[in-house]
């Protein structure tokens, strides 16, 4: 359906866990007990009323989906609800290897991978865990298990992993990866954000070989990426530039909380609670139809961290 500001809403963020292994220094770490996440058959009858309100894709994000050992169950449920088309993920990898072939055979298309570093040792800083080989071999089996849509989204920051871009690049070289880079959003209060955002625009004057790919796109899989490659490259580069080119006005999505808000709005705090009408479809359809008219315009994330909170339960 079209919200207030004539923009369609396609596609659905569905974050199915709070919880994650990593502690990502950019991700804030918050806690959830897994009795307030919404069960399987919860999300069968959320996405069979977002489906009613026009939504076709799906990405299943967390904190870490994979988390959730029915994320396979959950999948498949997905996949065969009437009209959607597409069903994708984003996850950190560690798990994947065990995962794949289940989510593959469950109807997901794409996989999408965060990964900020090459190094063994900076990954452990990064994220608060050694396990670096396990990401690097759940995208070899992704790979494997016929997964064909693999994407890497790598944020980098000033002074820590920023001098790794070219080594992330060069991932798509040789495979049909994509490798994007996001622009750090606000995740502290400290002032410091602004001095660790490496805008793409900078990577691009960096490596002056990448040249801009034309695309065209259906709004559903409109991306917020730009994409760029180079000769001899299988894969491309995109820019995802959330700070330094807004794409409100594009937007095509509505977000749901593990716990079953909804969230009109990645960068701001509003949310409406639709749990205890999942069972009463006709009055859950009025609420999504309702939440997705209340969309705001815009947002700007200049507000701050006291206006943006909860990137770790959001999913990005
Ligand atoms: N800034 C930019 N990207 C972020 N992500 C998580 N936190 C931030 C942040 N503060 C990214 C992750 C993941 C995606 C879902 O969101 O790297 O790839």
């Amino acid at each position: 359906m079209t919200d207030s500001y004539g923009r369609k809403i396609e596609y659905l963020r569905l974050s199915v866990t709070k919880r994650c292994p990593l502690r990502c220094i950019y991700c804030k770490d918050e806690t959830e007990t897994i009795e307030n996440e919404l069960s399987a058959s919860e999300i069968e009858k959320i996405v069979r009323a977002f489906a009613a309100c026009g939504i076709t894709k799906v990405r299943l994000t967390g904190g870490e989906p994979l988390m959730r050992s029915d994320i396979a169950e959950i999948a498949g449920r997905i996949s065969r609800t009437d009209g959607i088309k597409k069903l994708v993920l984003t996850t950190n990898g560690v798990m994947l290897k065990k995962y794949a072939k289940g989510l593959k055979e469950s109807g997901v298309s794409a996989v999408n991978i965060s990964l900020d570093t090459l190094d063994k040792e900076k990954y452990k800083k990064l994220t608060g865990c050694d396990c670096l080989d396990s990401v690097l071999d759940g995208i070899e089996e992704a790979e494997q298990c016929g997964i064909s849509n693999l994407r890497i989204n790598s944020v980098l920051i000033r002074g820590q992993n920023d001098n790794e871009a070219e080594r992330l690049i060069l991932l798509a070289k040789d495979r049909r990866i994509d490798v994007r880079f996001i622009e750090l959003m606000p995740f502290s209060d400290t002032g410091e954000n602004e001095k660790l955002i490496i805008k793409g625009e900078e990577i691009l004057e960096r490596f002056p070989y990448l040249k801009p790919v034309e695309e065209n796109k259906s709004n559903a899989e409109k991306s917020v990426a730009k994409y760029y490659t180079a000769d001899g490259f299988q894969g491309r580069i995109g820019f995802i530039n959330p700070i330094s080119e807004k794409f409100c006005s594009d937007c095509n999505r509505i977000r749901v909380l593990s716990d079953g808000k909804i969230r009109p709005c990645l960068g701001s705090n509003t949310e409406i609670d639709i749990r205890n009408i999942i069972d009463d479809g006709e009055k859950l359809v009025g609420a999504l139809k309702k939440a997705i008219l209340s969309k705001p315009k815009g947002h700007s994330f200049s507000c701050g961290y006291a206006g943006f909170h909860g990137l770790d339960k959001i999913g990005g």
